[in-house]
């Protein structure tokens, strides 16, 4: 596996894998990489073809953390992501100095509105705004055909798509499935920061979401009563506070009176000082 820092050697990568008739296929994170991220890399491979590559990116951008937020916390365990990386076939790894993606004289913020209002966009006001000014420059300078992120962070998800349809990005956005652990807890870098009693009682959301499915499977529509049926389920456990549950359009993440034929039942929660965001998909 190539490691890669400026953007010189980048267009190598990408140049290399057109010349062999494939795709350059790309997976951005900010590392302590878990199987959820590793689940992201087989799809990149997949969308890149045969002859394409796979290329990650490991950045803990700056700019989507507030300042009382975990940024200097944030887990960076690089040399087992390395490992992790090198093991799960991937070709190139991008690990750009803040310097690359943020030289002294940027100034070229994006504001996301649409699929960015409401929900993270919320609670995170800086959130969305670091996430797509980021995304936009490491595709700029990465240049890739096709790029994969998660359903774990489904709003962010909308957010990238729109971000492609509004600047009419040449790239294929790639949502790839959320991975769980046994428990049904959606894995994240973050549950690293979960206590043990913690990390058992986070199971309810998963379960919480799961009791709104099967409501919707029996055939309920009302965004109130689906609503209703995930805080009722996780507002009794001790220790998780609630900061919205919210019945979303899948496209636009604006909340919906009741679902026609999808939407997706989103939530955040404080465990102590750790916050956890989750999703489910209702409907085809
Ligand atoms: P990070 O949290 O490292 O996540 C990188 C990618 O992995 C995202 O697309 C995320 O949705 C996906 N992912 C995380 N947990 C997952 C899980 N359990 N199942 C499936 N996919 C999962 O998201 C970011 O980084 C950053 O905001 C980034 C896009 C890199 C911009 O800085």
């Amino acid at each position: 596996m190539e490691i890669v820092r400026s953007g010189d050697q980048l267009a190598e990568a990408g140049k290399t894998a057109r010349a062999r008739g494939g795709r350059l296929a790309f997976v951005p994170t900010m590392g302590a990489l878990h199987p959820g991220h590793l689940s992201l890399l087989a799809l990149a491979r997949e969308a890149a073809g045969p002859n394409g590559a796979v290329i990650a990116s490991i950045f803990v951008n700056p700019t989507q953390f507030a300042p009382h937020e975990d940024f200097d916390a944030y887990p960076r365990p690089l040399e087992r992501d390395e490992e992790l990386l090198r093991s799960h076939d991937c070709d190139a790894l991008f690990l750009p100095a803040q310097e690359t993606i943020y030289p002294a004289d940027f100034g070229s913020w994006i504001y996301p509105a649409g699929a960015a209002r409401g929900l993270e966009g919320d609670l995170r006001p800086q959130f969305f705004r670091g996430v797509a000014t980021v995304v936009s420059r490491l595709f700029a300078l990465v240049k890739p055909d096709v790029a994969v992120f998660g359903e774990k962070d489904a709003q962010q998800l909308a957010v990238v798509r729109q971000l492609v349809r509004d600047l009419a990005l040449p790239i294929e956005i790639v949502g790839g499935p959320i991975v769980r652990e046994a428990d049904g807890l959606a894995m994240s870098s973050r549950n690293v920061y979960l206590t043990p009693e913690e990390r058992e009682r986070a199971a309810s959301l998963y379960a919480a979401l799961s009791r709104a499915k099967t409501l919707f499977e029996q055939g309920e529509r009302r965004s109130t009563v689906l609503r209703e049926c995930v805080t009722g389920e996780i507002e009794p456990v001790p220790g998780i506070k609630l900061q919205y549950v919210q019945i979303v359009d899948p496209v636009t993440f604006q909340p919906i009176p009741r679902i026609r034929s999808e939407g997706v039942v989103a939530l955040a929660a404080k465990l102590g000082k750790t916050r956890l965001i989750d999703n489910l998909r209702l409907g085809s």
